[in-house]
């Protein structure tokens, strides 16, 4: 591997303007606009196209090809910043001073150490279990305090909720959308907790928390000991070493760090969609990160790049690639790693991963052949499903490979997005509280209506098949 970093920032920089020349012509999306509630808007299966809410955290331009964080392209941020100034920008909307860079990157350092949380965790079989359960397990065990008064003491203060008269829209009217039933949470930030429900402390508690624990999972499983943080070491660099105890090569820990970056936010997507749904209620934030992870671990969104490897491993070589792929075509299969539900270009993640994952395979033997095998199947795609339905590669299918090549066994990968998300998540979840509203959608009930009541000994088959 070679060890230059600014090779990389080129890399970058030239995905940017191949990005920027393919999709200038394209149109602007709709979704930048301010929202009069009641909206109305086209809304297919799986809420496609609904607004749920406003934000200023992220946005992204499918037919562009655009990902922002808090107005920055994501292709500058890869090429100019580090993951913790990326998190600060999403949960804080504006990109530190070099002051509040030190202060953060102090409280990271604190939270990095959880020695309770492993306590519990390695009380338990982790290397039977899912990593990504593992995780969620985890997560859930960085907020020790447990008590039914410490709970209620972590709330939101619902006396200091502002605007709020009424709590939920009738069950058979139409929704009216009017405000006044919105809570604002006040918070003051001298005496935020790292376990209160929301609050700055608890979004870095997490954000450090997820890392380690993501690693010592990984130490357990093979059964080794979890490795202590380094003070000294960047988020991306003391997270590769504390899964590989391995001081990361500068441009391991680069890598690691714009793969940080480039998984951090991306607008309503599921996970991030579970973790709003689950603090709109006034849960905490553990628990609604928790259900961020369990959404994270299903694989038409996280779990995608573990699949996208398999398949490139299953190939068996370039030559193999386009009978493969007439194959899976013919039987209507969905290959891993591309298509996307926003994304109507390439994914502006897949542009940064691709060649970065061309450059650590170089010379690499048994990661150059997956890598060519990948090259031959984008080829594939996109001149047939790229041309007809607008299916590229997306986030997930290089960065198996960028992992492999840094070590990192595939029932990580998901952890690992998820180490990068939990910002994302924390920062979506502090802005919707500011103004919240429990999410309640409803269900067309296209069920049978009067059917009568029959007594168990009364009941057949025919019946039961029916109901
Ligand atoms: N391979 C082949 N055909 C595809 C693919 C694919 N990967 N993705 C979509 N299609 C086809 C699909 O068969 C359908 O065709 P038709 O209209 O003829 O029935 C059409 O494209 C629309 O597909 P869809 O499933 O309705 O699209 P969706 O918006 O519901 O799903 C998706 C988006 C990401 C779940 C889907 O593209 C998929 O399953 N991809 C593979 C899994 C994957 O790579 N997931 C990672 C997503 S990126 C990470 C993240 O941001 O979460």
């Amino acid at each position: 591997m070679h060890d230059d970093c600014s090779v990389i920032t080129k890399l970058i920089l030239s995905a940017a303007e191949d990005a920027r020349k393919e999709t200038s012509g394209e149109a602007e999306s709709p979704y930048t606009q301010k929202v009069e509630w009641p909206v109305s808007c086209t809304v297919g299966p799986g809420l496609e196209g609904a607004i749920a809410c406003e934000s200023s955290v992220g946005y992204v331009n499918g037919s562009k090809g655009l990902l922002i964080y808090r107005g920055y392209d994501i292709f500058d941020l890869c090429a100019h910043s580090t993951f913790e100034e990326v998190s600060y920008l999403l949960l804080h909307g504006n990109l530190p001073t070099a002051e509040q860079l030190e202060t953060y990157q102090q409280k990271l350092v604190s939270y990095r150490y959880v020695p309770k949380t492993m306590r519990v965790l390695m009380g338990f079989p982790i290397e039977e279990l899912n990593t990504m359960a593992a995780l969620r397990l985890g997560t859930l065990f960085l907020r020790q305090k447990k008590t039914l008064i410490d709970q209620e003491a972590a709330r939101p203060d619902i006396e200091s909720a502002i605007g709020s008269d009424e709590d939920s829209i009738p069950m058979e009217i139409a929704p009216y959308g009017e405000p006044h039933a919105i809570y604002e949470f006040k918070r003051k930030a001298s005496t935020a907790q790292a376990d209160d429900a929301a609050s700055p402390e608890s979004c870095y508690h997490l954000i450090s928390g997820v890392a380690t624990i993501a690693a010592a999972i990984r130490r357990i499983r093979d059964g080794n000991m979890p490795i202590e943080p380094d003070p000294d070491l960047s988020h991306a660099g003391n997270f590769l070493y504390m899964l590989t105890g391995r001081r990361p090569t500068p441009v391991e820990e680069r890598v690691m760090d714009i793969a940080l970056i480039l998984h951090a936010d991306h607008g309503m997507n599921a996970s991030t969609f579970a973790c709003m749904v689950v603090a709109s209620t006034l849960s905490d934030i553990y628990s609604s990160v928790d259900a961020g992870i369990g959404a994270l671990n299903g694989p038409l969104h996280g779990g995608a790049n573990e699949l996208a490897l398999r398949t490139l491993r299953s190939i068996g070589g370039v030559g193999n690639v386009k009978g493969w792929f007439e194959q899976a075509r013919a039987s209507k299969q969905k290959i891993m790693g591309f298509g996307h539900r926003v994304y109507k270009a390439y994914d502006p993640r897949a542009r940064v991963l691709g060649p970065l994952s061309r450059h650590l395979a170089e010379g690499n033997p048994d990661i150059q052949p997956l890598f060519e095998t990948a090259r031959a199947l984008e080829c594939e795609v996109a001149s047939t499903l790229g041309v007809e339905k607008k299916i590229f590669p997306n986030v997930d299918f290089f960065s198996g490979l960028v992992y492999t090549s840094m070590g990192i066994p595939p029932e990580l990968f998901t952890p690992v997005f998820a180490v990068s998300r939990v910002s994302g998540w924390t920062a979506r979840v502090l802005e919707y509280l500011e103004n919240n509203r429990i999410f309640r959608p409803r269900a067309m009930y296209v069920g049978p209506f009067g059917k009568k009541y029959v007594p168990l000994e009364g009941r057949s088959d025919d019946e039961a098949d029916e109901g």
